[in-house]
């Protein structure tokens, strides 16, 4: 082989090894500076809480809307609920077990099945912890009545989508501990994921969006909804039905996920203000952790990996994050006056735990606005929680999960502000 040529497939492989290279080392990280939450676009200050409420908040939750996650529609005007099952002696009769459908059409194809489980011991409605779920309701407990919820997975080779395999009663029972959240008052309520949309790049066809396109439209325009967005729709749907739930403090509900599902939590809580609190547990990229860290997975990875989750400008800040008109400490702030909680998990680095507790930190003069408290400039210890604050953080120790440590902490947070 000529030596030119060698040097040649020499230097792309070295370019090709570098493009594909993870950057976890802090000392890295591109010196970066992080839009100011409290500046107008014009410049002009935020000065009061009724400048940020009346132009600041707005103006980024359109900036997000149109850069990021995309604009969703509004709810359908003939969405409707038909409770499907109830059984006040679930759980050993600690719980009453809810299944309730929200349809999206009126013609009953489109719709997702909220799973809720109510504390039977109470004296009137109660608050919610309320996220999606990846594999189906059947799967956050062992409980033999849970309808199962029909796996929406891609499917391999020359399969269809209804023969990919079901995935077991219970399964994800570790991360949904239901018994300690009745116990402490809480009712739980969650939804698969796939009754919204199927968590795969079809190029926008199988789960909500097509009932919203214009005539001739085929897919989402490069500002309107992707998966997330959609996600985060359908949880702001669901809200709908428990304002209309006897059971439920309206008022009260913990919009919450882990992951991708942490990321939809924060979405949820910046579009839907009814949610009075929003917990992200391992959000990591496009959730609580900020993009222009560019340490762990950046915006380049995400949108290779999951070109379905954003909208499709967000695609033109892989590799030019300080480009993006926001970054994520102003989706935490887009939660204020609200409590949030940040978690992050130490063996997680694919999420960038400090970049996700620095969000929490740059959000809090919004925060201080408000006269609450956010949270302090020093990270705290592995597993020394901070809930001081209106925004609380935690970061334990083990790997990318959310578990029973991680729900307590949730607990002992929210029972500040529902009890
Ligand atoms: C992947 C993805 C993350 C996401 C995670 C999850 O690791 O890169 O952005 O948070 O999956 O949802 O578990």
């Amino acid at each position: 082989m000529k030596k030119g040529l060698l040097l040649l497939l020499f230097s792309s492989a070295v370019v090709f090894l570098a493009a594909q290279e993870i950057n976890y080392d802090e000392s890295k990280i591109p010196p970066y500076t992080l839009p100011d939450p409290l500046v107008m676009e014009n410049s002009e200050k935020v000065l009061s809480e009724s400048d940020w409420i009346n132009k600041r908040r707005p103006e980024i939750l359109s900036l997000f809307e149109t850069h990021v996650y995309g604009k969703s529609p509004s709810h359908p005007h003939d969405i409707y609920f038909e409770v499907l099952s109830e059984d006040r002696y679930a759980l050993n009769n600690m719980a009453t077990r809810k299944e309730v459908a929200v349809y999206f059409t009126g013609d009953k194809k489109h719709y997702m099945t909220i799973l809720m489980y109510i504390p039977n011991k109470r004296t009137g409605a109660v608050p919610l912890f309320f996220g999606l779920n990846f594999k189906g309701n059947h799967t956050i407990n062992d409980d033999p009545d849970i309808t199962k919820s029909i796996t929406r997975m891609k499917p391999r080779d020359n399969q269809r989508e209804d023969q990919v395999r079901e995935f077991k009663r219970g399964e994800a029972s570790s991360r949904w501990p239901v018994d300690m959240l009745i116990s402490n008052g809480y009712g739980l309520a969650t939804v698969y994921r796939g009754d919204i949309d199927p968590d795969y790049d079809d190029g926008f066809q199988n789960g909500v969006h097509p009932l919203f396109y214009e005539k001739g439209q085929t897919k989402p325009k490069p500002d309107q909804w992707g998966t997330l967005a959609a996600w985060a729709w359908g949880l702001s749907c669901a809200m709908d039905y428990f304002e209309t739930d006897e059971d439920v403090d309206a008022t009260k509900v913990a919009v919450l996920g882990h992951s991708r599902h942490g990321k939809t939590a924060l979405w949820a809580g910046a579009i839907d203000q009814r949610f009075a609190m929003a917990i992200s547990n391992d959000s990591g990229c496009g959730g609580a952790a900020l993009s222009r860290r560019r340490i762990g997975e950046t915006v380049d990875k995400i949108n290779k990996l999951f070109p379905h989750w954003f909208c499709e400008n967000f695609k033109k800040y892989a590799n030019n994050e300080d480009a993006l008109p926001v970054d994520q400490h102003q989706l935490i702030a887009l939660m204020a006056p609200r409590p949030v909680y940040i978690a992050s998990a130490v063996k997680d680095q694919w999420a960038d735990p400090k970049g996700e507790f620095l969000s929490g930190v740059y959000a809090t003069p919004i925060f201080e606005l408000f006269g609450l408290k956010g949270l302090t400039d020093n990270m705290p210890e592995v597993d020394k929680p901070v809930h001081s604050g209106h925004i609380g953080y935690h970061i334990r120790s083990g790997d990318h999960d959310i578990n029973y440590y991680d729900w307590q902490q949730f607990v002992k947070f929210a029972d500040k502000y529902f009890k």
